[in-house]
C-alpha cells in the first residue's frame, strides 16, 4: 500500500504467510460467500480469546455497533449515551436508529467515559424519567473504560451498556478481557486496526438470544423456511468466509502485534517522556492497554513546538502521525446534539497527537520518528 518504501504509517496492516494460506484455502473450498467454515472457526477462536459465550461476525465495527444497539432495544426517539471524545461510528450508529446522541466529557486520566458525568446525566434523567435508552463506552486507544463504575450507574437505572471494543481487542481490564462488557460489545477488524481482516468486525455477548438476533438480522432477517419470508427489517452485514480466513491467521499472532504496539509504547515512552512539553496518555491503573495508539500531549510552550508543527514536520519526512480524535459535539454533522461538559475532550483535540504505531514498526523506523520529533523541539533535544 506504500508509494515510498520507506513511508511510516500510523497502523498499517500486519499480515503474512498463514494468513495468505488460510485465504487461498477458502478461495480453493470455494465457500466464497457470506457463509462458511472459516466464518464459524473465526467466531470460535475470537470467543475462546474473550472467554465470551458467543461471537457473531460481521461485516464492519460500525455495522456490529449499529445491530447492538438495535438489539439493545434502542427505537427512534430514543438518547443514548456517548462519548464525545471518539471516532464517528459510535455516534452514527446511534443516529441510523433514529435515535439522539447526548455526548459527554471524558476523564483527564483515562481519556474514556466520565463515569461521574454518566451517573449525573442518569439521575438527572431518571428525576425527569427521560432515561436513555442505553450507553456507549469506547475502549479509547486501546485503553478499556471504567466498567466497574460505569456498569455500577447503569445497573442502578437497568439502562444497557455496550463496550465499543473496535480499538482495544487484546487489552483487558481487571484481567478481564476487553470487548466482554455490558450487554454486548464490538471489535473492529478495520485495516488500521491492532488485527485486520481487511474490513469487518464483530459483535460478542454472553447472551445466546442476542447473539441469534443478530445473526439473523445481519442475514436479511430470512426466517428459516423454503421460500423467502421476512418478518422484520433486515440487513446483509455477515462478514465473508475469504475475510474470516484472513482473521483466523490474524489470530494466531494476535498477543505478538499486542505485544510490540506496547514494546513500541514503551520507547517512545523512555525517549521522549522527560522532554519538558510532552504528555503521555494515562495508563489507568485498572487495566492493561493494548496500546493500539500511542497517543502525546503537546504543551508548545514547554516544547517550543506545537502539536500541529510536529505533525506538519513529520508528514514533510514522509511519517504519518495524527491529531486525536475531534470530538464529536465540535463536529459540524452533530452540532445541535446535546453535550454534557467538554473542556477536557477540547482540550485532547487540541494537544493531542497520535504516533505511528503498527505492529510492523521497526526499531530503526522508531528510532527516526523519535529523532524527528526531537528536531522540532525548541532546544533540539
Ligand atoms: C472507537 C471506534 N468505534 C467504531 C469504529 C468502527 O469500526 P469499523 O471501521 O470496523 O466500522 C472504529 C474504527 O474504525 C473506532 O475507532
Amino acid at each position: 500500500m506504500s508509494t515510498s518504501s520507506d513511508y511510516i504509517y500510523l497502523s498499517p496492516p500486519d499480515v503474512g504467510d498463514v494468513e495468505r494460506k488460510l485465504l487461498l484455502a477458502a478461495f480453493d473450498s470455494n465457500w466464497v460467500a457470506p457463509v462458511g467454515p472459516d466464518l464459524e472457526a473465526f467466531e470460535r477462536q475470537v470467543a475462546g480469546y474473550l472467554d465470551i459465550g458467543y461471537a457473531v461476525a460481521l461485516s464492519s465495527g460500525t455495522a456490529a455497533l449499529h445491530l447492538a444497539l438495535l438489539v439493545a432495544g434502542v427505537d427512534p426517539g430514543d438518547t443514548v449515551l456517548v462519548p464525545s471524545f471518539t471516532f464517528a461510528a459510535s455516534a452514527n450508529a446511534v443516529v441510523y436508529l433514529g435515535a439522539q446522541p447526548v455526548f459527554l466529557d471524558c476523564s483527564a486520566d483515562t481519556w474514556n467515559l466520565d463515569p461521574c458525568l454518566v451517573a449525573d446525566e442518569l439521575d438527572r434523567c431518571a428525576r425527569l424519567g427521560t432515561l436513555p435508552a442505553a450507553v456507549v463506552a469506547v475502549d479509547m486507544y486501546g485503553q478499556c473504560a471504567d466498567y466497574e463504575q460505569l456498569l455500577a450507574a447503569c445497573d442502578r437505572y437497568g439502562v444497557p451498556l455496550i463496550e465499543d471494543a473496535a480499538e482495544a481487542h487484546g487489552a483487558s481490564y481487571r484481567g478481564k478481557p476487553a470487548g466482554g462488557f455490558g450487554l454486548a460489545g464490538v471489535l473492529s477488524f478495520n485495516g488500521n486496526k491492532i488485527i485486520t481482516t481487511g474490513g469487518g468486525g464483530m459483535f460478542v455477548t454472553n447472551d445466546g438470544q442476542l447473539a441469534d438476533r443478530v445473526r439473523h438480522l445481519a442475514t436479511q432477517a430470512r426466517e428459516p423456511v423454503p421460500h423467502y419470508e421476512h418478518r422484520v427489517i433486515g440487513y446483509n452485514y455477515r462478514l465473508s468466509n475469504l475475510l474470516a480466513a484472513v482473521g483466523r491467521g490474524q489470530m494466531t499472532t494476535l498477543d505478538d502485534k499486542v505485544r510490540a504496539r506496547r514494546g513500541t509504547a514503551a520507547v517512545y515512552r523512555a525517549a521522549l517522556g522527560h522532554l519538558p512539553g510532552i504528555d503521555f496518555m494515562p495508563v489507568a491503573g485498572y487495566g492493561v492497554p493494548n496500546h493500539w495508539l500511542t497517543c502525546v500531549l503537546v504543551d508548545p510552550a514547554a516544547f517550543g513546538a506545537s502539536r500541529g508543527d510536529i505533525r506538519e514536520h513529520l508528514a514533510a519526512q514522509g511519517i504519518d502521525a495524527r491529531p486525536t480524535w475531534k470530538p464529536m459535539h465540535l463536529q459540524p454533522v452533530f452540532q445541535d446534539r446535546p453535550m454534557r461538559g467538554g473542556a477536557v475532550c477540547e482540550d485532547l483535540f487540541r494537544r493531542g497527537l497520535c504516533l505511528p504505531s503498527g505492529s510492523g514498526l521497526t526499531d530503526s523506523q522508531r528510532q527516526r520518528i523519535i529523532a524527528e520529533i526531537r528536531s522540532v523541539a525548541r532546544e533540539g533535544y
